[in-house]
C-alpha cells in the first residue's frame, strides 16, 4: 500500500526601499514590525549598524511599543556566518523566549547578518518569520530579499535553507556610512545584474557607476534611485520565477561559477566581478560577445574600482575544485552563464579547462598589460 502526500507551499515576500525609516511611526507604516497583536520582537543588530544607528533603531523600536530583548549584536564580515553564531542567535531566542507564530524577528545589519540570522530563524521552532533591515549595498540590492540563507561549513553557503525574510527594506541613507570597500562589493551584484538581464541598467552604470559610487549611493537623483530599483526588480522578477532553484539556468548565478572557492580569501563582491570577468573572456573567445562588448563589461567593472585581476586566479587547482563543486551543486550540470550580449546570458555545459586557461590569458593581458 501506498500514501501520497502534495502540497504547494506559497512564498511570499517583499523588498522595500524607504526614506527616513528610522523617523517612522506606527500610523504611517503601521505593519513595520508585523502584526502587533503581541508586541514581544527579537531584535538583532549588527555590531557596526549599532554604532551608527543605535539610537534611532532604539527610538523606532519604542515609538512602535515593541517590548524587545537587549539587542543581540553580532559582529559584520564572512568570519561571523558560522554555525557558532547561528547558535548564538538561536540560545539568545531562547532565552528571550520567541513565539511559533505573530513575533517576527527582526534583524538590521549587512548580508552576513540576513544569512546567518535567516538561517538561525530558518531552524528555531522549524521556521519563525523575521524582518531584516538591510544596512549594506550588497543586502539592500541583492541579499535583504534572497530567499536563501546560509553559512560557511568548509565551503562558502554550505549549510542553508529557504527561508527568506517576509519584508526586507532599506533606507540608502544608512549606505553612507559604508567603507569604500562595502560600495565596490554591491556596486559587483549591479553589474553581475546589468550584465545578464538589463542593457539599460548596464548603460546607467556605464555613464554614472563611479559617481554614484563615489556618492555612496547618497545623490537624490534619477539615476542613483534607478540603478537600485531596476537592479532590486530584476532580481525580484528572476526570484520570483523560480523561487526554489529548480531550474538552474539562473541568469544571477552569472559570477557565482567559481567564486565561492575563492572566498574568503576574497570577498564575495570582488570574487563576483572577477568571474564575471572570467566568464566575459570565455564569451568572447567562443563568439558570443564582440571585442567592444567585452571591452564595456571591463570597462564597467574597473569604473567602480573593482580590481581586475588576483592571485587567486593563478591557483589552478582551486579553479578546478571550483568548477567542480559548481557542477555538483548544479545537479551535474556546469549551467555557467556567459554573457553573450550586454544584458543577456548563454548557458554552456562544456567548458573545458583549456577555455578556462585561455581566459584567464586574456583576462591577465587586459588586467595587467
Ligand atoms: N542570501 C543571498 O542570496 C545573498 C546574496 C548576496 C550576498 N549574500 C551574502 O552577503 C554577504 C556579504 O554581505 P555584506 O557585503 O553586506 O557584508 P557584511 O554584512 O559583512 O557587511 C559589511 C561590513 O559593513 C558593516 N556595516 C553594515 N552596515 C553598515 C552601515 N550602514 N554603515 C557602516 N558599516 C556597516 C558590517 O559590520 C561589516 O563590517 C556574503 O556572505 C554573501 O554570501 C547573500
Amino acid at each position: 500500500m501506498e500514501w501520497r502526500g502534495q502540497s504547494a507551499r506559497a512564498v511570499e515576500w517583499t523588498a522595500s526601499l524607504v526614506e527616513e525609516l528610522l523617523g517612522l511611526s506606527p500610523v504611517e507604516c503601521p505593519g513595520l514590525f508585523g502584526d502587533l497583536a503581541s508586541r514581544r520582537r527579537f531584535v538583532v543588530i549588527d555590531n557596526n549598524v549599532m554604532q551608527h544607528y543605535g539610537t534611532g533603531i532604539l527610538e523606532l523600536l519604542a515609538r512602535y511599543g515593541i517590548e524587545h530583548n537587549e539587542p543581540l549584536l553580532i559582529p559584520g564580515g564572512e568570519a561571523a556566518k558560522t554555525r557558532a553564531t547561528a547558535d548564538r542567535i538561536i540560545d539568545a531566542m531562547d532565552e528571550f523566549g520567541v513565539a511559533r507564530h505573530g513575533e517576527d524577528i527582526v534583524g538590521w545589519g549587512g548580508g552576513v547578518l540576513h544569512d546567518v540570522l535567516g538561517f538561525a530563524a530558518g531552524e528555531y521552532r522549524r521556521g519563525v518569520a523575521y524582518r531584516m533591515f538591510g544596512t549594506t549595498l550588497v543586502c539592500a540590492i541583492d541579499a535583504m530579499f534572497a530567499l536563501k540563507v546560509a553559512i560557511n561549513h568548509g565551503w562558502k553557503n554550505r549549510v542553508g535553507l529557504y527561508h527568506p525574510a517576509v519584508a526586507a527594506r532599506c533606507d540608502l541613507s544608512w549606505l553612507a556610512t559604508l567603507a569604500d570597500d562595502d560600495i565596490r562589493e554591491g556596486f559587483a551584484e549591479i553589474i553581475k545584474w546589468a550584465v545578464a538581464g538589463d542593457a539599460d541598467l548596464f548603460k546607467l552604470v556605464e555613464r554614472d557607476g563611479a559617481r554614484v559610487a563615489e556618492e555612496r549611493f547618497q545623490g537624490r537623483d534619477t539615476t542613483t534611485r534607478a540603478i537600485v530599483a531596476s537592479t532590486i526588480g530584476g532580481m525580484m522578477s528572476e526570484l520570483s520565477g523560480n523561487a526554489f532553484e529548480l531550474e538552474s539556468a539562473r541568469r544571477s548565478y552569472l559570477g557565482h561559477s567559481w567564486s565561492p572557492g575563492w572566498e574568503p580569501e576574497l570577498r564575495h563582491g570582488q570574487a563576483v566581478a572577477l568571474d564575471i570577468l572570467l566568464t566575459t573572456m570565455i564569451g568572447w573567445r567562443r563568439g558570443l560577445l564582440d571585442m567592444n562588448q567585452r571591452q564595456r563589461i571591463v570597462r564597467a567593472i574597473s569604473g567602480v574600482g573593482l580590481a581586475l585581476w588576483h592571485s587567486v586566479l593563478e591557483e589552478r587547482g582551486l579553479m578546478v575544485q571550483a568548477l567542480a563543486d559548481t557542477t555538483l551543486h548544479r545537479g551535474q550540470r556546469q549551467r555557467i552563464p556567459v554573457p553573450s550580449a550586454i544584458g543577456n546570458v548563454a548557458f554552456l555545459d562544456d567548458i573545458t579547462e583549456r577555455d578556462v586557461e585561455l581566459g584567464l590569458e586574456d583576462l591577465h593581458r587586459v588586467a595587467l598589460p
